[in-house]
């Protein structure tokens, strides 16, 4: 006999909450939904779309792609991963750093943290207070949020630090079983918080002192998003491994790690089915070559500066912060509010942070025309 409550048709697991959209075409800054009505996305499908929706020299060498090879394993030669570790090399300014390919943003800091305490023989990890690193394991253990943590993600040796305070931070290596630091130059999740460039540094030196790896998570603050290659560039250090996802596939799913030439890679202690795989490596390689070749770095910085311009004009904001197009947006009355009129009255995605915080992270080819239509109808939601 069937359960009333039982499921008969399957059906997703109920994880997320949903907008009562359905995006069904999207071009550059602009998605539409199933009733063609047109939306400007200020939120890049979570600061994923890079060089825009469906730009054609994306698509094209997708396309170009699925029809020679769509995939092979990590047990052949792919000149793809070879190509694309070149490029991103170049463009990052890390040409003596090696790459490993995953699928997002938890993997390649599950990579991150595996391999700091590979290379290191330790295991404790210093991270920061409202830090966010992604769900799985390792990387939801370093998360400052224990109502994403399982009982068994707990078992991970973790302390967590206030941020910019480079005191705890000495006192905690004093134990010397730290692999690594980890730290998002710019918190994302928490709110658009950038750490001190004076904090960076000093951990940086910390970390040469102590045999302890810095891990830069650039997952949301990388690949341009800032106005430079990484967030970190601002402050003039080198991090050990660098890891980055979300706007280097433009959407289609890819993750990875830059390694410093101080860690030794041995046979076997990283691996993957499908990281590195032929299509993600051509929507990379793509992606670079759209950063590059139209300048969005520049865009990035010019543009996310008008922004922060029009925003001190508004009123309703108690302040605003970050870097390029990665700003967050503190309000003085509650966001869910504001949001939801921004996309059903004026049909703009917006994200969310804690705290009334509005987060803002439009693909880096935004133009100041498309802000333009924001401010508008920023201030008629807000003066209403
Ligand atoms: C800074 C940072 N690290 C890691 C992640 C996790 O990335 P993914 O969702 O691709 O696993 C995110 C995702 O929001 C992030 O913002």
């Amino acid at each position: 006999m069937i359960n009333k409550n039982q499921k008969t048709k399957g059906g997703l697991f109920d994880v997320y909450s949903l907008w009562e959209i359905e995006p069904m075409k999207a071009k550059g800054c602009w998605v539409w939904d199933a009733d063609n009505t047109k939306y400007l996305d200020l939120y890049g499908g979570h600061a994923v779309i890079s060089i825009g929706h469906t730009h054609p020299h994306y698509i094209a060498k997708l396309k170009e792609q699925i029809d020679k090879i769509v995939f092979y394993s990590n047990s052949v030669q792919n000149s793809l991963q070879i190509e694309l570790s070149e490029k991103l090399a170049s463009l990052s300014g890390y040409p003596d750093y090696s790459l490993f390919l995953c699928n997002s943003g938890a993997e390649a800091n599950e990579n991150a943290l595996k391999l700091a305490s590979f290379h290191t023989s330790k295991k404790r990890i210093l991270a920061f207070n409202d830090a966010f690193h992604g769900r799985t394991s390792g990387a939801v253990a370093v998360t400052d949020n224990p109502s994403i943590q399982s009982p068994f993600n707990t078992g991970h040796e973790v302390t967590f630090l206030p941020i910019n305070d480079i005191a705890s931070v000495k006192e905690a290596l004093k134990t010397d079983d730290v692999a690594a630091i980890i730290i998002e130059p710019i918190q994302g999740v928490a709110g658009i918080f950038s750490a001190e460039a004076e904090f960076l540094q000093q951990l940086e030196t910390l970390c040469n002192n102590h045999n302890v790896l810095l891990i830069a998570d650039e997952v949301q603050s990388g690949y341009g998003r800032t106005g430079k290659f990484f967030a970190h560039h601002y402050a003039n250090i080198r991090p050990d491994i660098i890891s980055m996802a979300k706007g280097m596939g433009n959407g289609f799913p890819i993750g990875g790690i830059l390694i410093s030439p101080k860690i030794e890679a041995k046979k076997g202690m990283l691996g993957t089915t499908f990281g590195g795989n032929h299509l993600a490596c051509a929507a990379a390689i793509a992606v670079l070559d759209v950063i590059e070749g139209e300048n969005l770095l520049i865009n990035a910085f010019e543009v996310g500066n008008y922004l922060k311009d029009k925003l001190s004009d508004c009123s309703g904001v108690k302040e605003f912060r970050g870097e390029g197009l990665m700003i967050g947006v503190e309000l003085e009355s509650k966001y869910a509010d504001l949001r939801k009129k921004l996309l059903f009255e004026e049909h703009i995605f917006t994200g969310g942070a804690k705290n009334n915080v509005m987060r803002l992270l439009p693909p880096l080819s935004v133009s100041k025309t498309e802000i333009d239509i924001f401010i508008d109808a920023f201030k008629k939601q807000t003066q209403q």
